[in-house]
């Protein structure tokens, strides 16, 4: 099921099956002068299925929104085998509940997506990257506080701490980073003159916290950096070959402004449990990828590890935060989400039982 079934521009929307790869859509909505915006650090591997069940977004959804900003309409097949259309392809409906925001990130535990219609958006003219480092995250953090404050409204902000430009220089050494502190990627879009705008915009707020600032050169190097910040997050084991990256507590965010705070209490725990952390993510969504990594072999580290990623979960959800911003709850963060939602997760629970009275569809997971 990895077919695009249309290509629509007259109505800005493409419908596929679910098993298309996210990069595999992009490159057949090129050549139209359109994209796909929602852009996962896995979208070379990535099916559009997966990104629905779990609203996944990445670096651009700091401007274009998440998953659930594009779907259109879906296709489920529900527990008792009736198969549903959630919406249409028109732009708005006042007639009924959303069901197709309720498919949207509910991980395949309400039914099953065989098809998908997307809002798609134009390609822009032209792309421009910031690169500046600071003494430390914190500071990056605030930076990125600042920039928001003003108006400033980047296509990626993202930050890769100094333990991933390790990494980075190690995975490709002729990238050209920064050699000190931790360092946010800005990417501004539009016209050649709005995005020269913009990004002197960027570097002239951002100047009086930073080491060092610049702009990208060329596309080359600006394509480079962006492959290189993709595959970070499965490229950290060139730090340590006997240390392996465990996911948890990897995908905690909080509003923007906590995140300089987010930052810090990140650090005291990676301090806190001797457990070495890469931190790198979508800074701009205060979306924070923290990478820990052990001795897989060793009981103790692994106690580490889950104490560590415990209070990381705790921590997101007391800064007003969630446990996941991206890459779903599953059954690894099932244990959060009453500590995250109260009563809500009642509801959740009524509407599940409503469509899946057995219980068969993607069981555990949610929390449910
Ligand atoms: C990333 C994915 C893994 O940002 O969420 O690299
Ligand atoms: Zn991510």
């Amino acid at each position: 099921m990895n077919r695009i079934l249309e290509i629509d521009i007259d109505n800005i929307q493409v419908m596929v099956e679910p098993g298309i790869i996210q990069d595999a859509l992009n490159d057949a909505l090129k050549p139209y002068g359109f994209f796909f915006p929602p852009n996962p650090g896995s979208s070379a591997m990535c099916t559009i299925g997966g990104m629905i069940a779990y609203n996944a977004s990445g670096m651009r959804c700091v401007k274009y929104g998440t998953t659930r900003n594009y779907v259109r309409d879906l296709e489920v097949v529900l527990a008792d085998g009736t198969i549903i259309h959630t919406g249409s392809k028109m732009l708005k409906s006042a007639a009924g509940y959303d069901l197709t925001q309720l498919i949207t990130g509910s991980e395949g535990t309400l039914g099953i997506v065989t098809k998908a219609s997307l809002k798609i958006a134009p390609l822009p003219q032209t792309r421009k990257l910031v690169i500046a480092s600071f003494e430390n995250a914190e500071i990056a953090g605030q930076a990125v506080v600042k920039t928001f404050s003003k108006g400033v409204i980047p296509s990626a902000c993202e930050i890769l701490d100094r333990v991933s430009l390790q990494v980075l220089r190690r995975y490709d050494p002729k990238l050209v980073l920064p050699s000190e502190g931790d360092v946010l990627l800005f990417e501004v879009d539009g016209t050649e003159s709005s995005a020269r705008e913009a990004a002197e915009q960027i570097m002239k707020i951002c100047s009086p916290l930073a080491l060092s600032i610049k702009l990208a050169e060329s596309e080359n190097e600006m394509a480079d950096i962006w492959a290189a910040r993709k595959l970070v997050g499965a490229a950290v084991s060139r730090l340590d070959p006997t240390k392996t990256r465990i996911y948890v507590g990897e995908d905690v965010g909080v509003p923007i402004k906590k995140v300089p705070e987010l930052l810090k209490k990140a650090q005291e725990i990676s301090e806190k449990f001797n457990l070495p952390a890469m931190k790198y993510g979508h800074i701009g969504d205060g979306n924070l990828h923290l990478a820990l990594f052990i001795d897989v072999l060793n009981k103790d580290e692994w106690d580490r590890l889950s104490k560590a990623a415990d209070l990381i979960h705790r921590t997101a959800i007391e800064l007003g935060g969630t446990v996941s911003s991206e890459h779903g709850v599953g059954a690894a963060r099932a244990e959060y989400m009453e500590a995250q939602w109260g009563s809500a997760l009642e509801v959740m629970r009524a509407i599940k039982k409503a469509l899946d009275p057995k219980g068969i569809l993607n069981p555990g997971k949610l929390g449910l």
